[in-house]
């Protein structure tokens, strides 16, 4: 048995599907346990790009089950539009494949206006996705949420609308001034959802530890990243969910006793989109080079992502948060051209020198990297497969990585697809 939680090192968007994608073939069930449709993991298999937001990568593999667990908040018109997409390209042929908790919490159209009313205020902008995300886990501790098994019984939803409703329209008309929502509208559309989504809901609690005692490998796929997480991220620049390890047991009722590998899934460079500090940023070309090699552009949203180099003490802090036991580098063909890199070891804070992670957002936004050059390998390292294949310059560079981490890489990941993959270890083994 083997139970593995695959979690984003940086700031999100470090290649966590196509890492889900690979290691679901170890895996009987592959989970999500947090956040929503403000994911967006982009696969590449064969000729198709399919980017998914909500459903787990692991639903491109037959017979492998994918569960949204009750951490998760579920937007339900996103969640059909892409059963009938993938359903469309021949991948799901069995709804038994898709398991989503009756617990879970469901994104309604007031969360999304509110979302995006709070985000033209540019002197408290977050620079959020826009999709709802922090207005549904607000109600959520707020408890006066909606979960899924509330939407399926008639009378207890329209009961919650009624009594939500008007305080979201009081808000949304008076605080921001925007237009009302229209309760007959959503309770006919929402009861609409529900019961397209009946089949699918049971309780990911009993099934997951039913599947463990069975003998089943889990794979728990993190969405967003460590410097994202509610608690321990970059505070207010961060998402509304548990990021963090101890996001898989509160968002799946799996009991961390049963979770044998982290791997944490970083770039070869660093990322960053919407606002918050982000102390290896590059202003320059250099930036500007990143994005275009690295087609750095959100998979959700559109938006042009910040780019800046691998930044040490943000990864030593993932690595103590989450107790990574591995280190999957992606993206590192996106470095090939380039004569010289840089890695951020240290911060320099008035006169300071940190090797921690501030805790203070507004500290962080006062650091400046301290940097140690590396000699680029200016060759094209796609069809390495093995580590003996790559250049002696990528492999001092990975070596220097896993030294400032403190934690070995277990994957390498070197063009999009699957097979530009570098496995050092099998964390399921
Ligand atoms: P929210 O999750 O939409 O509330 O956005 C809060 C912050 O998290 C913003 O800075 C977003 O850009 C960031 N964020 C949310 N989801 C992702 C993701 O999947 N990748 C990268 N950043 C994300």
């Amino acid at each position: 048995m083997a139970n593995v939680v695959i979690i984003g090192a940086q700031w999100g968007d470090e290649g966590k599907g196509k890492v889900v994608d690979i290691y679901t073939e170890h895996a009987q069930q592959v989970v999500r346990y947090q956040g929503g449709n403000n994911a967006g993991h982009t696969l590449v298999v064969g000729d198709q790009t399919i980017v998914l937001h909500l459903i787990p990568s692991g639903i491109l593999h037959p017979g492998k089950r994918c569960v949204i667990g009750n951490g998760v908040v579920l937007d339900p018109k996103i969640f059909l539009g892409e059963i009938e997409n993938l359903k469309k390209k021949g991948y799901i042929k069995d709804d038994q494949q898709l398991l989503v908790d009756s617990n879970l919490h469901v994104i309604m159209p007031w969360h999304k206006a509110i979302d995006l009313a709070r985000e033209k205020d540019t002197s408290r902008k977050i620079g959020t996705t826009g999709r709802g995300i922090g207005p549904a886990y607000e109600d959520k501790i707020g408890r006066r949420g909606i979960r899924m098994s509330d939407l399926t019984k008639p009378q207890v939803f329209r009961r919650k609308l009624k009594e939500v409703l008007p305080e979201k329209n009081f808000l949304l008309e008076k605080f921001f001034g925007e237009a009302p929502l229209d309760e007959e509208q959503i309770f006919t559309e929402y009861s609409g959802y529900a019961q397209q989504i009946a089949k699918y809901i049971g309780c990911c609690s009993t099934t997951l530890n039913k599947a463990i005692q069975a003998g089943d490998n889990l794979l728990f796929e993190g969405a967003q990243g460590t410097l994202l997480d509610i608690d321990h991220g970059t505070y207010p620049y961060v998402t509304s969910s548990s990021t963090c390890i101890g996001g898989v047991s509160t968002g799946t009722g799996v009991a961390p006793r049963h979770i044998t590998g982290v791997v944490g899934i970083t770039k070869a460079y660093c990322t960053r989109v919407g606002e918050g500090p982000f102390p290896s940023e590059l202003h320059d070309e250099m930036g500007e080079r990143l994005r275009k090699a690295g087609n750095e552009f959100g998979s959700t949203t559109g938006r042009p992502r910040r780019c800046g180099w691998f930044d040490a003490v943000a990864i030593r802090e993932a690595v103590r948060l989450n107790g990574l036991t591995g280190l999957a580098v992606t993206k590192l063909d996106v470095l090939n051209e380039l004569d010289a890199i840089k890695v951020c070891t240290a911060y320099s804070y008035k006169g300071q020198m940190l090797e921690e992670f501030p805790r203070d957002a507004d500290i962080l936004q006062e650091c400046t990297p301290v940097y140690e050059e590396f000699e680029g390998w200016r060759s094209d390292i796609c069809e390495a497969r093995t580590m003996a294949d790559l250049p002696a310059a990528a492999k001092a560079y990975l070596a220097k990585l896993e030294e400032l981490s403190g934690c070995p890489a277990v994957l390498i990941s070197v063009g999009p697809r699957r097979d530009q993959t570098i496995q050092v270890s099998n964390p399921f083994s």
